[in-house]
């Protein structure tokens, strides 16, 4: 098809969910894609933090085609060796003792909103539901993630909300410490929020935020899914704080590229769920968790150095852009604010431009492939240079 063809054939019938480019990618070699035309463009968003390999990696490749080629799926009714060997080297990396896997970040803070949940009424009894999440936080799309979701317009037109969340800025420890009433079972934070503007939340209010939660019996949560598998330069964006939770989620990049997520927990909360009270059907899919294996088998301290240095050279290359302030993030993970003009302008340029960036609210965002070359990158911010130079009448 052309990609007028596949623009017209999908613009027909898939709901019009999602504000999309004009193009279709067809194929790609590690950072760099190729789209229905045969254009190529230098890729600093991996699928939305998703490709923590980059593209076409034989390593993933041959380590997923294996799994294919003996059995794609078994349902949790079943034991299997991938999925069991996925979830014991993701416990021993990140240092939690149970998971449970799911397909996307949103069912993974599901999870751990149920796991809260049920810790404190099988302690407390009822009436210990409240979760507290931070004011600028994005967690999901279901109906209880976008209420976790401490932003007012994703409040909008689904109503009735779920009961029970209460949202406390960031930063501030007294306005939290007046939320826990005794009715709040959780906290549920981003160490860095992604959506939000990629925002480091305060490693000095997150110890501080331990600190109370552990006065109270109150579980802190880790939504680690943009940060997670990597991201920042650690397995786990919390390792950089030295702060750890209760509860953990992860998913994004878990797999390199499948849907897959993971709510971990510590050992005192490893048999709240039972059977029976949380589950899905293709969690702890043989093929994801056979990505997700050799995702984590290659993240050693060499790569994550590596994660590192690439997070540095790109921000103090940024910090020289004259378009651009406030360059900040950690590891791969990267945002910066505009001097004059608008994130979309630059993502839409940058994209005619043959570069793939992404922005979060009013910022640009960077997220390549952990994999990405210093090669690929010299070309991309090449271009992202160019187009921050370019004067407004020709956006
Ligand atoms: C921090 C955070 N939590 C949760 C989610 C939701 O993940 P998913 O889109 O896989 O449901 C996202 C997605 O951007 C995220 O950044």
């Amino acid at each position: 098809m052309t990609f007028q063809e596949i623009k017209q054939t999908a613009d027909t019938y898939f709901m019009p969910t999602y504000a999309r480019f004009p193009v279709a990618l067809e194929r790609g070699e590690n950072a760099t894609y190729w789209d229905s035309e045969g254009k190529t463009y230098i890729d600093f968003t991996a699928g939305i933090g998703v490709n923590s390999l980059g593209t076409n990696d034989a390593g993933w490749k041959a380590a997923v085609t294996a799994q294919l080629d003996r059995l794609q799926h078994t349902s949790n009714l079943y034991y299997n060796e991938t999925a069991a060997s996925a979830a014991k080297l993701l416990c021993e990396r990140s240092g939690f003792a149970k998971v449970l896997f799911c397909n996307s970040g949103a069912e993974a803070n599901e999870c751990a909103i149920k796991l809260a949940r049920k810790y404190s009424f099988d302690k407390y009894g009822e009436g210990r539901y409240n979760i507290v999440t931070l004011q600028n936080s994005f967690h999901g799309r279901t109906m209880a993630t976008i209420t976790a979701t401490g932003q007012a317009h994703y409040h909008t037109y689904f109503a009735p909300f779920l009961e029970g969340f209460r949202y406390a800025e960031s930063g501030d420890l007294a306005a939290l410490s007046e939320l826990l009433d005794g009715t709040v079972c959780a906290v549920l934070v981003e160490v860095v929020q992604g959506e939000g503007g990629v925002l480091l939340t305060d490693p000095d209010y997150l110890r501080a935020v331990r600190g109370l939660c552990e006065q109270q019996d109150i579980l802190l949560i880790f939504d680690e899914v943009q940060t997670g598998i990597g991201r920042t330069g650690r397995l786990f964006a919390y390792e950089t704080i030295g702060v750890k939770s209760d509860i953990l989620t992860a998913a994004k990049g878990i797999a390199g590229g499948l849907p897959m997520g993971a709510c971990l927990c510590t050992k005192a909360l490893g048999g709240t769920l039972t059977a029976g009270t949380h589950g899905t059907t293709f969690g702890g899919n043989p093929v994801a968790c056979a990505g997700a294996l050799e995702v984590l088998r290659r993240m050693d301290d060499a790569f994550l150095e590596r994660v590192r240095q690439k997070g540095e050279a790109i921000r103090s290359r940024l910090s020289t852009f004259r378009g651009l302030e406030n360059v900040r993030g950690l590891g791969l993970m990267i945002g910066a604010d505009l001097r004059e003009k608008t994130a979309s302008q630059v993502a839409n340029r940058c994209c005619e431009e043959g570069l793939l960036v992404l922005t979060a609210k009013s910022a640009l965002r960077l997220l390549p492939p952990l994999t990405i070359t210093d090669a690929e990158i010299e070309k991309g911010l090449a271009i992202l240079e160019r187009v921050l130079l370019e004067k407004g009448e020709e956006q």
